[in-house]
């Protein structure tokens, strides 16, 4: 029923009209937190916008303000324009609308994705409500490099992680249906390899083989687009010298002939524009040509396609054919989000404050804030705290209405989120507690670390909340040098001389490379930033009403020079030594070719033992399957769950595989004493790589697997052989 009416609607509109349904822009609302965001770059404000919309030059807006600011827009544009073709409201809702939630990748930590399709639901039940029909979100960028500073906004480095993640995050924002008044449409982003820009430095290019392009990073965007997804942004990297917003093969060839996405693409903010400071477009003419015919449906925020496209058509540049194309699939997704039945279905002031932070959001936020939190280590066990200890909160991040809720945030308010001193209050009572900041974030703090060491020596216990601000991770924020701040690590080393035991309590949008004082601190607690319940979340943890179950989707290296890093790295001829160091051997002068804390780790309350490894016959059939398994005990005293992970390496095959691959995850709770088998079913289908003809296939042969509790664990280990057909 779609096809008929917008073709009838393509019918009868002008050039201007069409090239104006392919074009977005920032909203202009005055005095609204977009405008601050993102400056228009039309110009003449929320009135001069409106009248853009009215004249058809407008497809819709992005990070508005809110339901009231979007029913004006609509009014008008449904009263007054010529065809009454409803906007489309747009906004990066990434972790949360109002309710905020883990960054992405603290949330991947859970190792959840039906956790990260419950948050997204909420996000779009918010969201929603405000008028926004259309999030810019799932990121699906594999980062490998952790100095890039959106690797906060994905699902990590791993493979497999990020396909499910991007498909859950997909589901839970359109639901069962996009035309619902609680769905959003997703935006599967960025296409492609945003995360393998060069020394992970933030709109580098990208230069990357062919095959571990199809093998790592494109597969978590073919899972978005397989769950659903209405639509995928085109990114701002180049890839091997062709921009993402000038690339037919990745955004036809691939994305429609091969992976028939029927969506449409949005270009990312003034992408296209961006092609001709990359010398790729001599001017904005040239760039709109190169984009729309690249495949780019719909331009953000630069104008060029309202500006050049009735002009590119007039003189046969670009074909009529061509354009009615694009603006079917943006009409289409139009009517797909009901907006045609109803132009107002999402916008509800009431309902957008009815549905706003409600009791259940809140409660699902604490609940993923603690899923996403990991132990990276607990010597003496000296977590979970006791109730009645005195608690010294030191470091920038231990009290205060900042860095809570994380970058990339457009409508949640920090001043709502509660803070780590307020979490901690909750469970000892305030006369137990002395906050003393310590240190500025970047820069020391007059008389702070005195402050500090007298507030760590009237304590029993001292939490150091320490790490990067808000500022330090997100777009454009790549950092040379991935540790804790130099005042920050004074501070520490200050703190950690009193002979008080440490808890570090790390906010981070990344992995870092710990040293000094954090390092060696007795416990360690990757926190990222947790969103509107962080201090209560945090809180869980440190006093035991909930057992850690979080595991890194990110590896921590030893030293930012390892980076970029990631545990599924090839082998080499000369791998380093299990034992101590051998000369010109595949490690570096001072860590070995290995993470501090590899990817997969993290420590619960419980002592998990593994053992027993159950191999079936130890033979895979090629058009079979094997099931195998092992014995998980908690041999501790509490309660706790596991993450049970199993990796495997192909031993022998035409192209060298990974150290390590992992192929399936299961999460086991384990009451104290309590063992459980835990079985996975393998497959050829899971064994398959990227061939030299570019194609995937499996090679029959022998691979070594493990089932173990990180990526650098040993847990079981054994052999199976995959049978030739
Ligand atoms: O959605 C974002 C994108 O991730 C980066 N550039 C701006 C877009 C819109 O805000």
């Amino acid at each position: 029923p779609v096809q008929p009416a917008v073709d009838a609607l393509i019918g009868r509109m002008t050039l201007e009209e069409k090239a104006g349904q392919l074009t977005l822009n920032a909203a202009a609302w005055s005095g609204g937190v977009a405008t601050q965001l993102n400056p228009p770059s039309q110009g003449g404000g929320f009135d001069q916008q409106i009248a853009d919309a009215v004249a058809g030059r407008l497809t819709g807006v992005f990070n508005g303000n809110g339901a009231e600011m979007a029913r004006r827009m609509q009014a008008a544009v449904m009263k007054s324009s010529r065809l009454k073709i409803p906007l489309l409201f747009a906004a990066d809702v990434i972790h949360g609308h109002r309710t905020i939630f883990p960054v992405p990748v603290g949330e991947a930590a859970s190792f959840d994705p039906d956790l990260a399709r419950r948050t997204a639901r909420v996000a779009a039940l918010e969201g929603a409500a405000a008028g926004i029909d259309w999030t810019f979100f799932p990121m699906v960028d594999i980062a490998r490099d952790q100095r890039w500073g959106r690797t906060m906004e994905g699902a990590g480095e791993d493979v497999l992680l990020g396909q499910m993640f991007a498909a859950a995050r997909v589901r839970g924002f359109q639901g069962d249906s996009i035309a619902a008044t609680d769905s959003m449409m997703a935006c599967v982003k960025h296409f492609a390899a945003y995360g393998a820009a060069e020394s992970g430095l933030d709109y580098n290019p990208v230069d990357i083989s062919d095959r571990t392009l199809r093998e790592v990073y494109l597969p978590p965007y073919k899972a978005g687009f397989d769950a659903g997804a209405g639509s995928a942004m085109a990114s701002f990297n180049e890839i091997n010298g062709i921009p993402s917003h000038g690339n037919p093969w990745l955004l036809k060839t691939l994305l429609r002939d091969q992976w028939h996405f029927e969506g449409f693409v949005v270009g990312d903010y003034t992408g296209d524009e961006e092609m001709i400071a990359a010398g790729f477009a001599k001017d904005g003419r040239d760039a709109a040509r190169i984009a729309f015919l690249a495949g780019v449906d719909m331009a953000m925020q630069s104008n060029l396609y309202m500006l050049h496209l009735p002009g590119l058509v007039r003189d046969g540049t670009v074909s009529q054919e061509l354009l009615d194309r694009s603006v079917r699939r943006v009409l289409a997704a139009k009517h797909q989000l009901g907006l045609f039945d109803d132009p107002f279905r999402r916008i509800d002031p009431r309902r957008e404050k009815a549905r706003s932070r409600t009791r259940t959001s809140l409660a699902l936020s604490r609940e993923a804030g603690r899923k996403s939190i990991v132990l990276l280590k607990n010597e003496g066990d000296i977590l979970p705290l006791r109730r009645d200890a005195r608690v010294a909160i030191i470091g920038p991040f231990a009290s205060g209405q900042h860095d809570l809720n994380g970058p990339w945030v457009v409508y949640g308010d920090n001043v709502q989120a509660v803070d780590l001193a307020t979490g901690v209050r909750a469970v000892v009572g305030n006369g137990r507690v002395t906050v003393a900041p310590g240190s500025g974030v970047e820069e020391p703090l007059a008389g702070g670390i005195e402050a500090a060491v007298a507030a760590a020596q009237a304590a029993d216990v001292v939490l150091l909340a320490i790490g990067e601000s808000e500022g330090m991770s997100g777009e454009a924020q790549s950092r040379t040098d991935i540790v804790v701040p130099a005042p920050q690590m004074a501070l520490a080393e200050a703190v950690a001389a009193t002979g008080k035991p440490v808890v570090v309590v790390l906010k981070n949008g990344r992995a870092l490379a710990l040293q000094g004082a954090v390092r060696d601190a007795p416990a360690v607690l990757v926190t990222w930033f947790l969103g509107s319940e962080s201090g209560h979340a945090i809180a869980d943890v440190l006093f035991g009403a909930y057992s850690p179950s979080g595991r890194l989707p990110i590896s921590f290296p030893y030293e930012s020079g390892q980076e970029p890093y990631h545990y599924d790295h090839k082998p080499t001829g000369r791998p380093a030594p299990a034992g101590p160091r051998e000369p010109y051997k595949n490690q570096w002068r001072t860590v070995l070719n290995a993470a501090l804390y590899p990817f997969g780790h993290g420590l619960t309350y419980g002592k998990v033992r593994y053992a027993d490894l159950r191999l079936g016959t130890g033979s895979l059939p090629w058009a079979g399957s094997l099931e195998v398994a092992a014995s998980v005990t908690n041999t501790g005293t509490r309660a706790c769950e596991e993450l049970v992970q199993l990796y495997i390496h192909d031993r022998v095959a035409s192209i060298t595989r990974p150290v390590r691959e992992l192929k399936a995850f299961r999460k086991v709770a384990l009451a104290p004493g309590e063992t459980q088998s835990v079985r996975f079913t393998l497959t050829r289908e899971q064994l398959q790589f990227i061939g030299s003809d570019l194609q995937p296939t499996v090679e029959p042969g022998d691979f070594d697997l493990w089932i173990a509790p990180s990526a650098q664990a040993e847990g079981v280990t054994g052999r199976f052989q995959l049978l030739a057909a």
